[in-house]
């Protein structure tokens, strides 16, 4: 049966006290919206309708970020969570099968959650997620009986015997599609808040001879998000499973509590992360590879048999094949560094590529950058560069070639030859006595 994704995220999250949308505040370096659209996409969702309204611009942006296909509807007005959904209507007119709805807000609902919400609507004709709250405090109760559920009613209208129900709505609801648009045409704003409640679905159905069931999941995945010490939260809770994650694939962490992963780190077995990791998006590490300690890596890639750092920094677009070696103080940016090359210290890579066994001396830089345009420097395999080699881009250095330290190469460099740009060194026997007596003269003078 198909399914397709509806994601509430026109809310303003207030109490964020921020400027952004509250969706697009990061944790583990991708915006909160990415979350519940990477756990949505495990079901190949036919469509992906995003409902945005706060900074719509932007949180539409974000959304086509994740996922070009995305839909994306504006709620102008938050009238509630019903009225949100109704938006979504016209664009899911035609489809067949379940709708599932999740928050922007609500980053860790995993995928087996999901398709288990899926699998309950079999049964009933909606599925409403719930969990039991350590302090229900203004969550939606369920008001259950046996494995069917009434009701769900808001904190704000609940009666005294309602609010001391500790089971409560997530929020996320898994729906036959025709189903969920007719009901939720019925909702009226009639309750405490003037809004547009979804969950009134669940009584309206009823009324209508259709029934409502419950899936459970621990109260850690429904987390939501809706003020800075939340997301803090929110963080701490994505690491710890991480590291969980990676030490059960057979990763070592020297320090796992001081490793920071992104939501789509891949690191292979026996792979060794220091202490001070932190990764940014778009990374992926192979067996066996090696990340130093004090390491920051974002949109690259690192072969087996390859050491990084300590104290280096992998930008978008870093290539490193097997066993490449990439020393202290090292930043290399949208560059492919093949098999065993060498760059150990103190060195700027950005936009070059650089052949098999090459060794990059300390302090070289590759200039690539003439203050409007990018230019690319290309060397070849088994050379050799120098300490304090300027590369000037665009430049090409040839195979097993050689550059005199301190050269600043501005043209090419053919196979096998070695090029010095530099000043010629002048020795002179005895002069260095001689001036500093002279000095030493002069300072004895003033003194006086
Ligand atoms: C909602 C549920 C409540 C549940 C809780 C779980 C309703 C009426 N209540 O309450 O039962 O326990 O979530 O967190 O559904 N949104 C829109 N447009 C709107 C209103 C909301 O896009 O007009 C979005 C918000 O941005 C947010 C989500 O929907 O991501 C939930 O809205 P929110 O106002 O936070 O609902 P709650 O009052 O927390
Ligand atoms: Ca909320």
């Amino acid at each position: 049966m198909s399914v397709s994704l509806v994601i509430l995220a026109a809310g303003m999250g207030t109490r964020m006290n921020s400027d952004m949308p509250k969706v697009l505040h990061h944790v583990a370096a991708s915006p909160l919206l990415h979350h519940a659209m990477l756990a949505g996409q495990s079901l190949s969702p036919d469509r992906t309708v995003v409902v945005v309204g706060h900074g719509a611009e932007q949180v539409g942006k974000a959304a086509k970020a994740f996922d070009e296909g995305a839909v994306i509807v504006v709620q102008d007005e938050q009238k509630g969570t019903a009225h949100a959904v109704a938006q979504a209507a016209p664009l899911l007119a035609d489809a067949s099968g379940d709708v599932i709805i999740l928050y922007g807000d609500t980053p860790f609902i995993r995928p087996e959650t999901l398709a288990a919400m899926h699998v309950a609507r079999k049964k009933h004709a909606i599925v409403v997620l719930g969990f039991h709250a350590a302090d229900p405090g203004r969550y939606g109760r369920l008001i259950a009986s046996g494995d069917t559920l009434e009701k769900i009613v808001e904190f704000k209208d609940a009666s005294d015997a309602e609010r001391a129900v500790t089971l409560c709505n997530s929020g996320v609801i898994c729906a036959d599609a025709k189903a969920l648009f007719d009901l939720v045409s019925a909702v009226e704003p009639n309750n405490a808040a003037s809004e547009y409640y979804l969950t009134d679905i669940v009584q309206i159905a009823r009324s209508r001879g259709l029934s409502s069931g419950i899936v459970l999941c621990p109260e850690a995945e429904t987390m939501g998000v809706n003020t800075r010490a939340q997301l803090a939260d929110a963080e701490r809770e994505f690491q710890k499973r991480a590291r969980a994650e990676a030490l059960e694939n057979g990763v070592t962490l020297t320090a796992p509590d001081t490793v920071f992963f992104a939501i789509d780190t891949v690191v292979g077995r026996d792979a060794i992360i220091g202490p001070n990791v932190v990764f940014g998006p778009g990374v992926t590490i192979e067996s066996g590879a090696e990340i130093r300690a004090f390491c920051h890596l974002e949109g690259c890639h690192i072969s087996r048999g390859a050491t990084v750092g300590p104290f280096a920094r992998l930008r978008p677009g870093a290539e490193l094949a097997e066993d490449v070696h990439v020393g202290n103080f090292v930043e290399i940016k949208n560059a492919i560094l093949d098999e065993g090359v060498k760059v150990g210290h103190l060195t700027y890579i950005g936009d070059a590529d650089i052949g098999e066994h090459t060794n990059i001396g300390a302090g070289t830089v590759t200039c690539n950058y003439d203050g409007v345009m990018k230019h690319r420097t290309t060397i070849g395999k088994r050379a050799f560069i120098g300490s304090d080699t300027m590369l000037v881009a665009p430049v090409k250095i040839g195979d097993g070639a050689l550059t005199a330290s301190g050269s600043v190469i501005t043209e090419d460099v053919p196979a096998e030859a070695v090029a010095i740009a530099r000043a010629e060194q002048i020795v002179k026997a005895g002069l260095a006595t001689k001036l500093l007596e002279r000095l030493r003269a002069i300072k004895a003078k003033k003194g006086k």
